[in-house]
């Protein structure tokens, strides 16, 4: 099966980030493996993990073991904040436990508490990035105050900022000035954040004979913002990745952003 025409957005330098990716927290072991074998069988062809997930060695085996090419999947790690002053390091380190020479994406995963360090700790994303270690670089959990304050130092915005994301949580506001800025959203907890027995979704669900989690999916690659919804369940794993056969009209899309405050 061709997975090429899965929808993309492009970020800075050209690089493209497939709108649905397979999270990985709490998926770690044996299970974790599994579970990315059965994402990248299922299709998925962007995986996210974090140097926090302690999975990095068993994302980068099951992606070796998938038989797939290592430039059709895009892979995504994140800086945790107490290594500020440590990032090449930190790099370096999740680089050898994935078993790769790059990754697509490297995000600080949270901003830093000493907020002395926004800046600095950018610089030294930029620097891996321009060393060829990352082929974009952004944050998560970032507000739009410091995202601004990372463009106004060095004149390049995060190619991602990604952050809590599904209807409840809608806001369009938000999603406006990521737009402005160039930034992606990227959504993360999509169906945490979601009651999955909503009657708004199960109404919707129901019109497209598919589920309410696939219409929270749906909804984010509709409005363009990357999901990256993690499960450690065959069934649901597939489920999960089965949402290019339909498509949300506007007055649907409406409706489930009234779920949110925008
Ligand atoms: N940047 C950050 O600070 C940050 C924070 C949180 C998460 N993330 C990323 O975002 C990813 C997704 O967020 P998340 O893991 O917090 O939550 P999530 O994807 O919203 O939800 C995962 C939970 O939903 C269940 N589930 C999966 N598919 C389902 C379906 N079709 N119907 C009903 N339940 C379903 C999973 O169960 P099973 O696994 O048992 O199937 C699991 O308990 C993470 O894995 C991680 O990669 C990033």
């Amino acid at each position: 099966m061709d997975h090429s025409d899965h929808p993309t957005a492009v970020l800075p330098g050209d690089v493209r980030i497939p709108l649905l990716g397979f999270g990985t927290w709490q998926a770690t072991g044996e299970e974790g493996y599994k579970a990315v074998l059965a994402a990248l069988d299922a299709g998925y062809r962007h995986i996210d993990t974090a140097t926090m997930y302690g999975n990095e060695e068993e994302v980068g085996r099951a992606i070796r073991e998938s038989g797939l090419r290592r430039e059709d999947v895009f892979i995504t790690t994140k800086l945790p904040p107490e290594r500020v002053g440590r990032e090449r390091e930190t790099i370096e380190e999740s680089l050898r436990a994935l078993g790769v020479d790059y990754v697509d994406l490297w995000l600080v995963h949270w901003p830093p508490n000493d907020s002395g360090a926004l800046i600095p700790v950018w610089r030294e994303m930029l620097a891996a990035r321009d060393a060829n270690l990352a082929r974009a670089v952004g944050v998560s959990n970032y507000s739009t105050a410091q995202i601004d304050a990372l463009i106004q130092a060095t004149e390049e915005n995060p190619a991602v900022n990604q952050i809590k994301w599904g209807p409840r949580l809608y806001d369009r506001q938000r999603h406006a000035e990521h737009r402005d800025r160039g930034v992606v959203l990227e959504g993360y907890s999509p169906f945490k954040t979601t009651d999955l027995s909503d009657p708004v979704l199960t109404r919707i669900a129901g019109a497209h004979n598919v589920s309410p989690a696939q219409v929270v999916l749906r909804w984010h690659l509709d409005h363009e913002i990357v999901a990256i919804p993690k499960s450690v369940t065959p069934e649901r794993i597939r489920a999960n990745a089965d949402i290019f056969g339909f498509s949300l009209n506007a007055e649907e899309m409406r409706d489930i952003d009234a779920l949110g405050n925008s």
